[in-house]
């Protein structure tokens, strides 16, 4: 499969929200990423559910929503009735991982769990098999706009490794300060979703930035 890429509408201009989701809309990106803190798991704040509504009504690509909330169980059911199509929360946020991934398969919408930078990938052991997508984050969550850990690169071939020696079909999104100089390694060690918001929106030719990003690199099966 060729890579992805999500724009993460975090990094957009909120007073022009329609005109961003438009110009995604019209690029070649092929997700809208959409981040939720709660100022609690992360030491901030983003949006809530009546943007994602908002957003929902204008955008006509698949909604990748990345909770950054403690217990996000609270939460799924309101999530998917708004329209997530991806939904993603992170390990690091509840007791009940594999509880929280059945009601989101359920409800018919892909289930992906997240990893903070420190948390090995060892912990998803005996989760792999039941999720859609694991997002490793290459930075730490709450922010935009901030500089790739390097050691990330690592965890990715390890994750992809992982993968192919238990023929698990998960796919493997990185987020984070992604640019066009480390895409292609990102998508030589097993990524297939590249998330980008600041390397995107702060480009004076975004949709330009969408495409170097989409055909920047050559799988390596
Ligand atoms: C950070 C968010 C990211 C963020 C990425 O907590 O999860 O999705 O928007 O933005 P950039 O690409 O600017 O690092
Ligand atoms: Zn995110």
């Amino acid at each position: 499969m060729p890579h992805l890429v999500a724009a993460s509408l975090l990094a957009a201009d909120f007073g022009n929200l329609q005109r961003d989701i438009n110009m995604v809309n019209q690029s070649q990106a092929d997700w809208f990423h959409i981040d939720i803190m709660d100022g609690s798991f992360v030491p901030n704040f983003s949006i809530g559910t009546p943007v994602v509504e908002a957003i929902r009504k204008h955008a006509n690509k698949p909604l990748d929503v990345h909770l950054m909330i403690n217990e996000p169980e609270r939460y799924l059911a309101h999530f998917m009735q708004l329209g997530a199509n991806i939904l993603t929360f992170h390990i690091e946020a509840t007791n009940h991982v594999h509880r929280a991934v059945q009601v989101i398969k359920q409800g018919g919408v892909k289930a992906g769990i997240a990893l903070n930078p420190h948390t090995p990938v060892s912990l998803l052991e005996n989760i792999l098999q039941d999720v859609d997508l694991v997002l490793i984050m290459s930075v730490n969550p709450g922010f935009g706009g901030q500089k790739f850990i390097p050691s990330t690169l690592e965890k990715i071939k390890k994750l992809n490794h992982i993968r192919k020696t238990i023929g698990a079909g998960f796919l493997i999104e990185v987020d984070g300060g992604v640019d066009e100089h480390n895409a292609p390694a990102l998508i030589e060690s097993g990524v297939d979703i590249l998330v980008a918001g600041n390397t995107i929106f702060s480009s004076a030719h975004p949709d330009k930035t969408i495409q170097n990003l989409k055909n920047c690199c050559n799988r390596v099966e």
